[in-house]
């Protein structure tokens, strides 16, 4: 393992003005996924809060292009579409280096992009379960260590943030509760749980901080059948206490107070953005 890095060489952080804390300005990010739903509207947050933006996608340029419209336009950042399959090494690897050569660097990775292939356990096929754990979880593996690479040589640059960077692993309340007829998709998820915390509790010392969040039900097009038809969200809303659907902002604000330094102290927690649907809603009458 590489040495960590002393305590003198990380002295106490002086945290920045009120004003500043919320702000990205001057900030370089990368959202996986972002061409649609939940990393959309990160996007377009990390955008409105000052940060530059990276935003990948796997297909469908149109969709990636409207929002590098949106957050370039609206929020007067740098922003840019990068095609790239995270589960694969060397075009993630390629991104990065892309993204070092136009942007300068990193400093936020939001590891969004996932993917759902359903089945009954007894009739899962292997080409299933692997490309659900390959883009879930293995995608985020290999985000995560470019990322923390790049954060690993560029250290903390006190005039940007606190931290030498900040990386939020995009899981689901499905890493605690279980999910009949998604056991690929909830063990990538469980997966991430402990992979982001170990990575956090590792990396730590050179001041990155890596967090989850893990969203309840969000409006997108991953669970379309859970809230298109009334019956359907009518179904939903008794698995949820606050009565109403996420919408992808909900977790687009979220990240952007994760990634600031508002939340510098913060590293190795799961944000659970669920309106209660871990609070176990069944047992609200009985037990
Ligand atoms: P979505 O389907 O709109 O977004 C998923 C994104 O990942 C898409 O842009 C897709 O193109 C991209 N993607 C898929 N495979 C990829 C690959 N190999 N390389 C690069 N990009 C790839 O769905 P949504 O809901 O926005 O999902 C985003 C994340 O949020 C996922 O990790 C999902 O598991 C998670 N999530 C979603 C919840 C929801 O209720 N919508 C709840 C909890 C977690
Ligand atoms: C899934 C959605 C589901 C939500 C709540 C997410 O991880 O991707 O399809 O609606 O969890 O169950």
């Amino acid at each position: 393992m590489t040495d960590r890095p002393s305590v003198a060489e990380y002295p106490p952080v002086v945290l920045p003005s009120p004003e500043r804390q919320l702000s990205l300005k001057g900030q370089k990010a990368l959202v996986t996924g972002g061409s649609s739903g939940i990393g959309r509207e990160i996007a377009i947050e990390l955008g409105w809060a000052g940060a530059d933006v990276v935003v990948n996608y796997l297909s469908g340029d149109e969709d990636a292009q409207e929002v590098v419209k949106l957050v370039g336009r609206r929020c007067g950042v740098r922003a840019y579409a990068h095609q790239a399959d995270v589960s694969d090494e060397s075009a993630v690897q390629s991104m990065f280096q892309r993204m070092k050569e136009t942007f300068g660097g990193i400093d936020i990775l939001v590891a969004n992009a996932g993917v759902q292939r359903d089945a009954a356990f007894h009739e899962m096929s292997m080409a299933d379960w692997n490309m659900v754990l390959n883009v879930n979880l293995t995608g985020q593996f290999l985000c995560c260590r470019e990322a923390v690479r790049a954060f690993q040589r560029k250290g903390v640059v006190p005039e940007v943030s606190c931290a030498a960077g900040k990386i939020i692993c995009m899981s689901s309340v499905h890493d605690i509760i279980p999910w009949a007829g998604r056991a690929n998709y909830a063990a990538s998820k469980g997966g991430i749980l402990m992979m982001m915390k170990t990575i956090a509790q590792e990396v730590a010392p050179w001041r990155i901080r890596v967090n989850a969040i893990s969203p309840g039900a969000v409006r997108t097009p991953i669970n379309r059948s859970a809230w298109e038809t009334p019956e359907a969200y009518d179904a939903l809303m008794k698995l949820v206490p606050y009565n109403r659907i996420g919408e992808p902002s909900d977790i687009g604000r979220a990240a952007v107070w994760l990634a600031s330094d508002y939340a510098d102290y913060i590293t190795g927690t799961t944000l659970y953005v669920d309106g209660g649907m871990t609070l176990y809603p069944g047992f609200d009458a009985g037990g």
